[in-house]
């Protein structure tokens, strides 16, 4: 739920004219710390200090040991791969991310992150924070790349998978050590499996593993688990990762919603279609333009969203006001009625993700555009991993009715 950890920030004393405000101020502070001492003795002053674990500030910096062994995958996400010249979305790039983290706790080791994660421009335009105004809805953020702490808490992460970064003085050092060992620090290995490098002590000894990944892309180094129990991590891991600022802008958002229920709602790059050889257009998903219309989200959420709730509303539909049928029986909120909180904080499109995913996950009651898994709510029954059936898109009710 959406909680403020922070505690407010004290007033500067320098707005403190009086002198006699300020003695008065510190009787009464000395009094509160002395009643909350003598109720609380055990906890001392850990009143003052956020509860969670956000302020990574006040905590102790990870210490790495010399006998941690470490992982390297390149210093690009799906590089080298297809996507060198550009790059995929930020969901995209998470899953190959996640599947490098799996290998490194699958090996017990450490593992080297890229420094920074490439931003691809057309995930990348300003307008769908300001899609109320609408005038400078072309207009992008520069930034053809972020760095990899401005999004992710690698504290936080390392709590999990330890991990250090590949600009960080303690790569250099594992660098320098491992070339001191020389073949007995490095192997730069290819095509070899996880279950090798483990278990092969010609691996498992060494300092540094540097693994060439697939070249089509990370993830899939992951592919061929069939056996579900062996994902060691879920796909909502990376997503609550978030850098510390990110999730404080969430929770701001979150306290503002209060009880609320959300929708995140893929149209965008996901209802492109194409023309096959007849001129007849397709679509990898038939029915998704229909079910993200705000006509059929009606009809589809009704039995999960009560007349009245709050419903944040994520997507990345461009039309302004493309939802807003829905206020008839709907109070609806989307990022950019929070443009206040937000603008001080996004740089890039994919921090704007980050923040409007806690947002959408921290809701009562969150439907998703796809089933993830079995248990989720979704907008639509087409599956979302299609890559080969083109076919035609429907828009009839017809199925709906009979479907539900
Ligand atoms: C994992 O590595 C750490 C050192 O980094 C070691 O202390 C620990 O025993 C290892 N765990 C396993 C299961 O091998
Ligand atoms: C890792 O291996 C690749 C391919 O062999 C090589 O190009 C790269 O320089 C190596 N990187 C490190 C840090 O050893
Ligand atoms: C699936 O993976 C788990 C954990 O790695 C393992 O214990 C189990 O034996 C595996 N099951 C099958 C059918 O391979
Ligand atoms: C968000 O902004 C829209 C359009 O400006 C407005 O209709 C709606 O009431 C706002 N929602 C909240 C929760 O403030």
């Amino acid at each position: 739920m959406a909680t403020i950890n922070k505690p407010l920030k004290p007033k500067p004393l320098s707005k403190l004219r009086s002198p006699i405000l300020t003695l008065i101020l510190c009787i009464s502070a000395i009094a509160l710390l002395y009643l909350f001492f003598s109720l609380n003795s055990t906890d001392g002053f850990s009143f003052s200090s956020p509860k969670s674990t956000r302020n990574s500030v006040d905590k102790p910096k990870r210490q790495h040991t010399i006998h941690e062994k470490y992982l390297y995958w390149g210093n690009r996400i799906d590089c080298p791969g297809k996507h060198c010249d550009s790059c995929e979305g930020l969901g995209h790039q998470e899953s190959s991310l996640r599947c490098a983290l799996e290998e490194a706790m699958f090996l017990n080791r450490t593992f080297v992150m890229p420094s920074r994660m490439c931003i691809n421009p057309i995930h990348n335009k300003k307008g769908i924070l300001h899609h109320s105004d609408n005038s400078n809805s072309e207009e992008r953020w520069a930034e053809s790349s972020c760095s990899m702490d401005s999004l992710y808490d690698m504290d936080l992460i390392s709590e999990t998978v330890p991990v250090i970064l590949d600009n960080s003085k303690d790569w250099y050092r594992v660098l320098s050590t491992s070339m001191k060992l020389g073949a007995r620090g490095v192997a730069h290995v290819e095509g070899i499996s996880r279950v090798d490098l483990k278990e092969n002590s010609h691996y498992s000894n060494l300092l540094l593993i540097n693994r060439t990944a697939s070249p089509l892309s990370w993830f899939m180094e992951c592919k061929d688990r069939n056996n579900r129990s062996a994902i060691a991590l879920p796909y909502s891991f990376l997503p609550t990762m978030a850098a510390d600022r990110l999730r404080d802008a969430a929770d701001k958002i979150m306290a503002l919603l209060g009880d609320y229920d959300s929708i995140h709602v893929r149209r965008g790059d996901k209802i492109k279609t194409r023309n096959d050889r007849f001129g007849v257009s397709r679509t990898l998903h038939p029915h998704l333009d229909r079910d993200t219309r705000p006509e059929f989200i009606f009809h589809r959420i009704e039995k999960w969203v009560p007349p009245g709730r709050t419903l944040f509303i994520a997507s990345n539909e461009k039309t302004p006001g493309f939802f807003s049928t829905l206020a008839v029986r709907y109070k609806l909120a989307y990022s950019s009625n929070y443009s206040m909180i937000l603008d001080p904080v996004i740089e890039n499109n994919y921090e704007l993700f980050m923040i409007e995913r806690l947002i959408l996950m921290g809701a009562k009651t969150f439907i998703r555009t796809f089933k993830e898994d079995d248990t989720d709510l979704s907008l639509t029954d087409d599956p979302k991993k299609n890559t080969k059936s083109w076919q035609l898109p429907v828009y009839t009710m017809d199925e709906v009715e009979q479907g539900s």
